[in-house]
C-alpha cells in the first residue's frame, strides 16, 4: 500500500517535471505555467551584442542574478548557429544554458533569424550574399533593400529549418530542467520604407484578390477588431485596396509577415512546444507606417496575425515611448497574455508596477539590463529595477494569485502628467495618489512615483511602491459611506510569511489621513481601511 503510494507520487513528479512551459489564458489575462505552477517573469533583456560568445555568459549572468532578475531574454542569431549552411553549432547556446542553471536563472531565447528590427542583418553571409536564392524586398524606387522579402520560398524554408534545429536542440538538452521557458520568433518584424515591398512577386500578389479565406476569417471576428481595422475593413471588396482602403499596404505586409512567421514558428514548435511570441516596435509619436516597421504585430492590424499565425501564443509590446500605459493597455485584449519583453531601463522601476498591477502582465523585462551593473539609475537616485524586483520577487506568489481574480491595480504618476492626482478603484475603495512632497515646505521630492495594490480581503490591501502619497476614499459607486484608515504597517515578506517592520501613524501617516511613501525607495505596506456611515448633521 505504502509502496504503491510512493510509486504513484513518484509518477506524479515525473509527469510534472516533463510538463512543458505553457501559457494559460483566462478572462483575467494570461499566465505562464512552469512545472505546473504560475510563474512571474522578473526579466531582463540583454543588449544585442551581449550574448554572442560563451565567455559573456560567465561575466554577465552572475551580475544579473544579483539584481533579483529571474529570467534573462537572450538573442540567438542565425549567423551564429548556422554560419555554414546545414552545419549547426549550439555550443554558445549550451554554455549560456549551463551558466544560467548555475545562477538559478531561466532564459527566453530571442530568435534573430530573417528579421531583426525590420532588417536582415543577422542572416548568415551565405544568405545575405545570395540575393537570387534569398530575394530582397524592393523599395518604391526599385532598389533591393537589406530586408529579406517575405516571399522568398528558400528564405522561409531555411529559416524554418534552422529554427526547428534550435528548438530540437533545446528540447534535447533542456526539457527535463526547463531552463529555457519561451521563444520569441524573429524580432520587431515589419517593412521599413514607403508603402510596401515592391518586388515583382509582391506586386503580383498585391494586384490579385485578397485571399477569400483571410476575408472570411476576419469577418467572423469583427467583435475583436481594433478601431483602426474596423475603420478600414470592407468585406465586400476584392482587391487589397478595396478591402483595406488606405491601410492596404500595411495590412498586406502584416499578412505576409504573419504567414511567413507561422511557417517558421510551426516548424520550431513541432520540435519543442514552448510558448512562442512576437514582439513589436511601436510607433514613436507621429511616426507613419514604414518609419516604424510596417505590418509588424502592432495593435492596429493584429487581428490579421491572429487569424494567420495560430502557432503564436501571444503578442507583446516593446515599450520605449513615454505613453507606456496607452501601449501596454492595447495589448490587454481577450485571448492575449501580457508580457513586455523590452522596456526602457530608466523608466522600468516605475513602469513595472503598472505592467504587473494594472495590465496583469506575467512578465516585464527592461532592455540592456546588463548596463545596470553596479549603478544606481541614470540619475544616481534610485529606485532601480533591482530594488523593484527585490520587492516584487518577495510578493510574486501573492501577485500571481490575485492577478487571476482581478485583485490587483497599478498606477503611475509623472511630474508632467496632465493631472497632479491619479485615482484607481479596487474593491469598495478609491486610491488617490499624488507625488510625494516635503513637509512643511511641500516641495516635490520626486518626478515619478508608482505603486501596485493587491486586495487581500474586503478591507485589507497590500501596497508596494515609491514616491507617492495616497489618500483613501469609499467608492461612491458602492455606497454613500466614508472610507478611512484603520491601520498602516510597513511590512516585508519572506518565504511566504509576512513580518511587520513598523506600525505607522502620526506624522508618518499625516495624522491618520494618508499613506506616505519615500521618494527613492521601494516599500511594502499593509493598509486596513474601514467604512463608516456618512452622517450629515447640524444643517
Ligand atoms: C528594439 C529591438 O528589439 C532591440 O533589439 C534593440 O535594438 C532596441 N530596440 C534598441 O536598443
Amino acid at each position: 500500500m505504502v509502496a504503491t503510494g510512493v510509486l504513484s507520487a513518484l509518477g506524479m513528479l515525473i509527469v510534472n517535471a516533463a510538463e512543458v512551459p505553457r501559457i494559460s489564458k483566462s478572462a483575467a489575462g494570461g499566465q505562464l505555467i512552469v512545472n505546473g505552477k504560475p510563474y512571474l517573469i522578473l526579466g531582463g533583456e540583454l543588449g544585442n551584442s551581449s550574448a554572442g560568445t560563451a565567455s559573456q555568459a560567465d561575466s554577465i549572468l552572475p551580475q544579473i542574478a544579483k539584481m533579483h532578475v529571474n529570467t534573462v531574454l537572450m538573442p540567438v542569431a542565425w549567423e551564429q548557429i548556422e554560419a555554414v549552411e546545414g552545419r549547426f553549432d549550439f555550443s554558445i547556446v549550451d554554455h549560456w544554458i549551463d551558466v544560467a542553471r548555475e545562477q538559478r536563472l531561466h532564459l527566453v531565447v530571442l530568435w534573430f533569424g530573417s528579421w531583426k528590427n525590420g532588417v536582415s542583418s543577422y542572416a548568415p553571409a551565405w544568405v545575405k550574399k545570395d540575393t537570387k536564392r534569398f530575394p530582397r524586398a524592393v523599395s518604391g524606387e526599385g532598389d533591393e533593400l537589406e530586408i529579406l522579402s517575405t516571399l522568398g520560398a528558400e528564405t522561409v524554408k531555411s529559416d524554418g529549418r534552422v529554427f526547428s534545429e534550435l528548438m530540437k536542440h533545446i528540447r534535447e538538452k533542456d526539457q527535463e530542467q526547463q531552463t529555457v521557458l519561451m521563444a520569441q520568433v524573429e524580432n520587431e518584424v515589419g517593412y521599413l520604407g514607403r508603402g510596401r515591398d515592391r518586388s515583382e512577386a509582391a506586386n503580383r500578389l498585391f494586384r490579385s484578390a485578397v485571399p477569400p479565406d483571410l476575408v472570411r476569417k476576419l469577418q467572423s471576428r469583427q467583435d475583436s477588431f481594433s478601431p483602426e481595422l474596423r475603420a478600414h475593413f470592407n468585406a465586400a471588396g476584392k482587391t487589397w485596396m478595396e478591402v483595406f482602403g488606405d491601410a492596404a499596404d500595411e495590412v498586406f505586409m502584416a499578412w505576409n509577415y504573419a504567414r511567413t512567421i507561422e511557417a517558421v514558428a510551426a516548424q520550431g514548435k513541432k520540435e519543442y512546444a514552448l510558448p512562442m511570441y512576437l514582439n513589436c516596435q511601436l510607433p514613436a509619436p507621429g511616426e507613419q507606417a514604414g518609419e516604424y516597421p510596417s505590418g509588424g504585430p502592432h495593435p492596429y492590424y493584429l487581428e490579421v496575425y491572429r487569424v494567420t499565425a495560430p502557432t503564436i501564443d501571444f503578442y507583446s509590446p516593446d515599450s520605449y515611448w513615454p505613453n507606456f500605459e496607452y501601449w501596454i493597455d492595447r495589448y490587454k485584449f481577450s485571448g492575449n497574455a501580457v508580457f513586455v519583453p523590452e522596456a526602457r531601463l530608466e523608466s522600468a522601476p516605475y513602469n513595472a508596477f503598472y505592467a504587473y498591477g494594472e495590465a496583469g502582465a506575467f512578465g516585464f523585462s527592461p532592455f540592456a539590463i546588463e548596463n545596470l551593473q553596479g549603478a544606481a539609475d541614470a540619475s544616481g537616485s534610485g529606485p532601480t529595477i533591482k530594488d523593484v524586483y527585490e520587492v516584487l520577487s518577495s510578493l510574486s506568489d501573492v501577485l500571481l494569485a490575485h492577478q487571476l481574480s482581478d485583485g490587483t491595480r497599478g498606477l503611475l504618476l509623472h511630474s508632467n502628467s496632465p493631472r497632479a492626482t491619479r485615482t484607481v478603484a479596487l474593491g469598495d475603495y478609491l486610491f488617490e495618489a499624488t507625488l510625494s512632497r516635503s513637509w512643511p515646505a511641500k516641495t516635490p521630492l520626486t518626478d515619478e512615483g508608482a505603486m501596485i495594490i493587491v486586495q487581500s480581503s474586503e478591507n485589507e490591501f497590500y501596497i508596494a511602491g515609491t514616491g507617492l502619497t495616497v489618500s483613501f476614499f469609499r467608492n461612491p459607486d458602492v455606497d454613500t459611506a466614508v472610507g478611512r484608515i484603520e491601520s498602516v504597517e510597513e511590512v516585508s515578506r519572506s518565504n511566504g510569511n509576512w513580518s511587520t517592520l513598523r506600525r505607522l501613524n502620526g506624522d508618518q501617516t499625516n495624522q491618520g489621513r494618508q499613506l506616505l511613501m519615500p521618494a527613492h525607495q521601494v516599500r511594502v505596506y499593509r493598509v486596513v481601511l474601514y467604512a463608516t456611515p456618512r452622517n450629515v448633521q447640524g444643517r
